[in-house]
This record gives C-alpha cells, structure tokens and sequence, in this order.
C-alpha cells in the first residue's frame, strides 16, 4: 500500500494511473476503521482497478466540538486493517493539506439537508460536501462508494455530483449496511458505548427488522409510533428522529401505496452517543 499525503502527489499519482487505463474506486472514510469500511474497500476492489481510501478526520462537519474531540483516532491500527484488505492508495491528508484557507463555500441541497440529520446536526452536510468535493478533486474517481448506514449522506452525495460537480462523471455506489452480531449497525462511535450500553444498543435494529415484519398490518403513522415507542421502552435509548422517507428527495411518506422506495431512518442516544440506522422497506 502507498501512503500519499499531499493533494497534488495523489492526483499525479491517478493521473498516471490512469493513463494506464487503470480504472479509480476511492472509499473516503475518517478512520477509526471496523468491517463495515472495509467492506466498502472490497466492493470497491470488485468494481475497480486501483483502491485508494482516504482517511481524515474532518473538521468542519462536526457541528459540536467535544464530538470532534471524542471521535475516536486509531491510526496504526487502521493502516494494518486496510494492508490487511490489500488497499492499494491510502491518502492520508493533515487539516493545512486540506483546509490551507477556510472553506467558505455554501451548497444549496434544497429540502435534501434540512430534514433528519440536517435538522439536528446544522452545517453538517456541508462540511461534508466541502470536503468530498475536495477529495474527489484530488482522487478523481471513477466510482466512489458510501455507505448506507449513512443513507442521508448517501442520498447528499448523488446530488453533490449532480449539481456541483456535473463534469466529473463520478458513480456513486451505495453498500449494505455490515452489522454487529448482536443487529447494532457497526460505527466508530461504538466504541465509544460501554459493554451495558452496546448490548441495549442492538434493540435499535431489532425494532426496525420488526417493524418490516408488521408493515402490512400498520399505517406509515402506526410504524412510526410503534418504533418510537419500542425503542424508548428501553432506559438506556431515546429516539431523537424517527422519518419514513423516499430514497430520492427524503420526502415524507404518507401512505405505503406510494411508488417510492421507502427508508425508515432513526437517530438514537445511547446515553451520549449518538447512533443512526435505517431499515428498507420495499
Ligand atoms: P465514516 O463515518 O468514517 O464512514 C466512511 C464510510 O463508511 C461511509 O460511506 C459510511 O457510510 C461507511 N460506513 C460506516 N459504517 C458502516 C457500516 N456499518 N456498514 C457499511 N458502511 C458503513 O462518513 C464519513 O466517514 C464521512 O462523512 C466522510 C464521507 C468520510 C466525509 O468526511
């Protein structure tokens, strides 16, 4: 595995790479790795020539900055994890290679970033699209792959290349959600849960896989009561959003005869963290 720091080594780097035709699957990530990265890498390698990962911690999309602190940073680790998948480019930028001047830039995503975890993280979205913007200018993708634990962001990302960056031609690739054994959708924030907590944890993704199995009998209003009430029902979880949504302009769903796919997301503390997840309804 390469470890490139710089913008410009990189983007030589790709150049050159792709003069030899070489095809670009890039996995942008802020470390702190588990099996859920990883599997986007080996996704990535399945769809491309060449994987490069980036990994950075990314300031301007933590709207608190005792989260920024938390995050959790496990550098070595993370370099023998992703040798261990065979990652063939690791960019490994600082904050002056990426933010040698502020980034004042706005993006407008419309209704896309007010909901959900737009309306109860202000300014993240947009911190992540300045700094995925920044890194596809420099990694020069031709397919990236996202999460869809992070189905928002996801959702955000399509648009980032849509509307911003028509020219690029990059393709957005969306992936499974990789999960604990106990069901709690895998996250470097889990770290930050006791053993007590993280066992409480996997209730979350239970109600959402019950929820699936008794959508026929319910209203979208009923499933969402039912969700919110069943993972409040344990004392150490407390919902903070729970929307049904389409999977394109996250527009609130009313009835399930609609022709939309249907995603129910959740936002949950688990004492003071914060866990996010989701679950496909058709
Ligand atoms: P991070 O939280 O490190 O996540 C990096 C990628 O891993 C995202 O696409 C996320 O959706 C995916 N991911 C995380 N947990 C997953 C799981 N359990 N299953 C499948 N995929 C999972 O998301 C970010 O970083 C940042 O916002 C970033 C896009 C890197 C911009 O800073």
């Amino acid at each position: 595995m390469i470890i490139i720091k710089t913008r410009k080594e990189i983007s030589e780097k790709i150049i050159q790479l792709k003069k030899e035709g070489k095809t670009i699957g890039f996995v942008p990530t802020m470390g702190a790795l588990h099996q859920g990265h990883l599997s986007l890498i080996e996704i990535a390698q399945k769809h491309t020539d060449v994987s490069v990962v980036s990994l950075f911690v990314n300031p301007t999309q933590f709207n608190n900055s005792k989260d920024l602190e938390k995050y959790p940073r496990t550098i070595e680790t993370d370099i023998d994890k992703l040798q261990s998948v065979c990652t063939d480019i690791l960019f490994l930028p600082n904050a002056d290679e990426m933010y040698p001047e502020e980034d004042t830039r706005v993006f407008d995503f419309g209704k896309l970033d007010k909901v959900m975890e737009g309306k109860y993280r202000s300014g993240h979205f947009n911190g992540v699209a300045q700094i995925v913007s920044k890194l596809f200018e420099s990694v020069l993708p031709d397919k990236a792959f996202f999460g869809l634990k992070d189905f928002q962001q996801y959702v955000i990302i399509k648009e980032l290349v849509k509307k911003f960056m028509p020219d690029t031609d990059i393709e957005i690739v969306g992936c499974p959600i990789i999960r604990e054994k106990g069901g709690l959708a895998m996250s470097s924030r889990n770290e930050l849960l006791g053993a007590v907590e993280r066992e409480n944890a996997n209730i979350i993704s239970k109600v959402l896989e019950k929820s699936k199995e008794i959508v026929n009998e319910k209203s979208v209003e009923e499933i969402k009561k039912y969700v919110v009430a069943e993972i409040n029902s344990n004392s150490f979880l407390k919902v903070e959003y729970f929307e049904i949504v389409d999977d394109v302009k996250l527009e609130n769903i009313k009835n399930w005869s609609e022709n939309n796919k249907k995603v129910g997301c959740v936002a949950v503390f688990c004492g003071e963290v914060r866990l996010i997840d989701n679950v496909y309804y058709n």
